[in-house]
């Protein structure tokens, strides 16, 4: 799906330039558009919000258009569900993120953090790889109760669902991505099995005790749940820490705000979450003709709706390329809208906001260095990203 149609829009390998320049015309020219693999974008706020918001008429369940999916593994697939089994599993997965859980967990994400910064040297390092990356994913795999050793594991395959690496070509990158999920699914069957009956504390352990329809979930089940949380959770929480440094570099002002008051940093960072949403777009299938943005989409058409392009829409954000700490309400939809709001991000909103104000404590100065290296994926954020620190 992804090569041969997104290969006609710009790529955000720039850090997103050029492709928000393209949006801006398709907003205000071209609202609905069909691309070569015959599937239909939409660009401004209110349609990309109508398509989420409509679950009947947009159904995430893209395995109808896409075959060859495992029915047991769609079946607790939660961002492919729709109502009612996406109420069901959403309900009990979500236990184990309602905010209070997370008020539960910031101690320990401090402790992370502040272990993590300790730990880089004065002066240059990358950003993503001592901070930004380590931080989600041990936060998530502790939450899981994985074990600490199988985090360069999980690191290998994060970065092959990236994309990261010479594939060479838009096939060998499938492939890969292929291989990385089928070696996390078969990592984290095991672990359902091995932690099946066992004390663990950790969300593993819990899902294989839960039941769905009166039925205990699978291995296979637990793993597609565990796999999601370990990917959705660490990959897009590293993207906007990286994020977050780029939007403050270009906008020193409100980086000293933040600096000195503190009870801005939340703002800061939902307003990061709305220029630089790390998932830039979300796919749904059209269950009917639909007429949205001007046309009609044709039933059983894949639907991509434009998060990126929604949060900078001048119909909804006055003034969208200016990174306002103070803009309010700040209604982005970085974290999706309607019944499959991000499940994470009370939990990803407590770790980038104590990360930034550790930031903030531990260096006196924190700069970017250079232009990093930025995704050339589905994913908006940055890879590489040199920085120079001094402590405070
Ligand atoms: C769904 C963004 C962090 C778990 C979503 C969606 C978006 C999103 C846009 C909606 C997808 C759709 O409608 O198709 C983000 C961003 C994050 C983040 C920007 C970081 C800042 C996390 C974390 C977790 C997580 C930390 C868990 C550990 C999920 C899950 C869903 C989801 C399970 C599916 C919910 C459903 O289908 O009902 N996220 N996410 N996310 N996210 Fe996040």
């Amino acid at each position: 799906m992804a090569a041969e149609t997104f290969a006609q829009m710009p790529s955000l390998a720039d850090g997103g330039a050029e492709t928000l320049a393209w949006m801006r015309r398709m907003r205000d020219e071209q609202p609905l558009w069909v691309d070569a693999a015959n599937m239909h974008h939409v660009f401004r706020y209110a349609d990309v919000q109508a398509v989420m918001s409509d679950p009947a008429r947009f159904s995430s369940n893209i395995g109808r258009i896409l075959p060859g999916h495992d029915p047991e593994q769609i079946s607790a697939n939660l961002p492919w569900l729709d109502p009612p089994d996406h109420r069901r599993l959403r309900q009990l997965v979500s236990q184990a993120f309602a905010p209070k859980t997370v008020v539960g967990l910031r101690p320990r994400i401090t402790e992370i953090a502040a272990g993590l910064l300790a730990a880089v040297p004065d002066g240059e390092f990358d950003f993503v790889e001592r901070v930004a990356y380590p931080l989600p994913v041990i936060v998530v795999a502790e939450l899981l109760g994985l074990p600490p050793a199988d985090r360069a594991f999980f690191r290998d395959c994060a970065d092959r669902l990236l994309g990261v690496g010479d594939a060479g070509s838009a096939e060998a990158g499938s492939a890969a991505i292929a291989e990385a999920n089928r070696e996390l699914r078969e990592y984290l069957t095991a672990e359902a099995g091995r932690q099946r009956g066992s004390r663990s504390d950790g969300l593993i352990a819990a899902l294989t005790a839960a039941e769905l329809d009166g039925q205990r979930l699978s291995d296979v089940q637990v793993a597609t749940i565990a796999g999601l949380l370990l990917t959705a959770g660490h990959i897009t929480t590293t993207m906007v820490l990286g994020n977050a440094l780029l939007c403050l570099r270009d906008n020193p002002e409100a980086e000293a705000r933040t600096r000195a008051d503190r009870s801005l940093v939340p703002a800061a960072l939902e307003e990061v979450v709305r220029q630089r949403p790390p998932f830039p777009r979300v796919v749904r299938v059209s269950t009917q003709d639909v007429a949205i943005a001007g046309g009609v989409i044709p039933a059983q058409r894949l639907v991509v709706a434009s998060t990126l392009s929604a949060n900078h829409d001048e119909r909804q954000f006055p003034d969208p390329e200016r990174f306002d700490i103070d803009r309010h309400p700040n209604r982005h939809i970085g974290f999706g809208h309607g019944i499959h709001f991000c499940l994470g991000a009370p939990l990803a909103r407590a770790e980038t906001q104590i990360m930034l104000d550790l930031l903030f404590d531990e260096f006196a100065e924190l700069r970017v260095v250079g232009e990093p290296v930025h995704n050339e994926s589905e994913y908006f954020g940055t890879r590489k990203m040199t920085v120079f620190a001094r402590r405070s």
